[in-house]
């Protein structure tokens, strides 16, 4: 297939994104407000964002941090089994979704759920499903750790078939177990990183060791990463992008007790059209992968963009306010030539 030396992206959404707060907010906001319509916030803050005061604050010091830039947050908050229908109603018109972590397993997910079991789960996520609030979940076990996803999917599994009719988003699944269970569950969905289609282990550790590309879940193995690239390229209709962009501070990903996160947000949908194009994968895939998928799933409409790229060698910034981003000072094929506002 001949590629166009330009590709116009429309109004392109994040479905997985770590704006965190503070400084650093104001340091990165705008990289993923920029080129983006539109991210699903993480709710990875410290305290986590757990009330409607919370997440209408938080959201709020978005909205301040990226200025003029077109771009709507979509909020979440950190599922606890405690919600119950009448906060949930109070709340559903927020948020976006809500985002489960397992006890311990990432970055400020200390306060997540252990055991997973159904009964406890089960008003907060009967509600959901009632009030159609999507379940965003970080699928790893604790177990060992090229495994922890794997192991994940038969939890996902028993909530899909417990809850038919609520829409669980396996969050930046790294594992092909992860892809072929999207297929046994009308309600399973998923969220695949630009990373986790870019690197395997071994870019991590297989040689000296890069802590930029160190992140929850690790990347695996050459077969899993042609899973998730098949799924992405072929725009597969249950499978969105989410960059789950982890901005850490250059000190804590260079140090002993390396922070896990990719910041990846302003190199994101330069290096999706190089992958697209680099395997001829069709742009209307591209398209639906990078917003098409997004909005049917969450039936959500965001704010007029056009990114338009174009095949024009780009070296990657050192930082961005003390920050690395993934490659680093390294020249990709593409660039963002102009982004038109609707
Ligand atoms: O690598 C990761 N970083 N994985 C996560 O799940 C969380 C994230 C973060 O918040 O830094
Ligand atoms: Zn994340």
């Amino acid at each position: 297939m001949l590629y166009p030396d330009t590709i116009t992206l429309t109004n392109p959404l994040d479905m997985h994104l770590h704006l965190r707060d503070g400084e650093m907010l104001h340091h990165i906001a705008r990289e993923s407000a920029k080129s983006f319509s539109g991210a699903i916030i993480m709710p990875n803050l410290v305290p986590p964002v757990t009330s409607k005061e919370e997440v209408q604050a938080y959201r709020k010091r978005i909205v301040e941090a990226i200025g003029d830039e077109t771009f709507t947050p979509y909020m979440t908050l950190f599922f606890k089994p405690t919600y119950d229908k009448t906060f949930l109603e109070s709340v559903k018109n927020d948020i976006a979704a809500i985002k489960l972590y397992p006890a311990g397993i990432t970055t400020n997910s200390e306060g997540g759920v252990s055991g997973f079991d159904i009964e406890e789960l089960r008003p907060a996520l009967e509600a959901m499903e009632e009030l159609d609030i999507p379940l965003c979940i970080h699928g790893e076990t604790n177990g060992f750790v090229m495994d922890r996803e794997a192991e994940f999917v038969p939890i996902y599994e028993k909530l899909a078939a417990a809850f038919p009719k609520l829409k669980i988003i396996m969050e930046h699944i790294t594992t092909k177990e992860s892809v072929a269970a999207l297929e046994r569950f009308e309600n399973l969905y998923a969220t695949i990183t630009v990373h986790h289609l870019y690197i395997t282990l071994d870019d991590v550790a297989g040689g000296m060791l890069n802590p930029h590309l160190f992140c929850k879940p690790i990347a695996k193995r050459p077969e899993d990463r042609e899973a998730l690239l098949k799924a992405a390229l072929e725009a597969h209709p249950k499978v969105m992008f989410g960059s789950d962009s982890a901005p850490h501070p250059r000190h804590a990903k260079e140090s002993c007790g390396c922070a896990a996160g990719v910041f990846t947000a302003p190199v994101a949908l330069q290096l999706l059209a190089q992958l697209f194009e680099h395997h001829g994968a069709p742009l209307e895939h591209l398209q639906q992968f990078v917003s098409g998928t997004a909005q049917k799933i969450y039936g959500i409409t965001p704010p007029s963009k056009n990114v338009i790229l174009e095949k024009k060698p780009y070296t990657v910034k050192e930082t961005y306010g003390g920050v690395v981003p993934m490659y680093a000072g390294e020249t990709i094929d593409f660039s963002i030539r102009e982004i038109q506002h609707g």
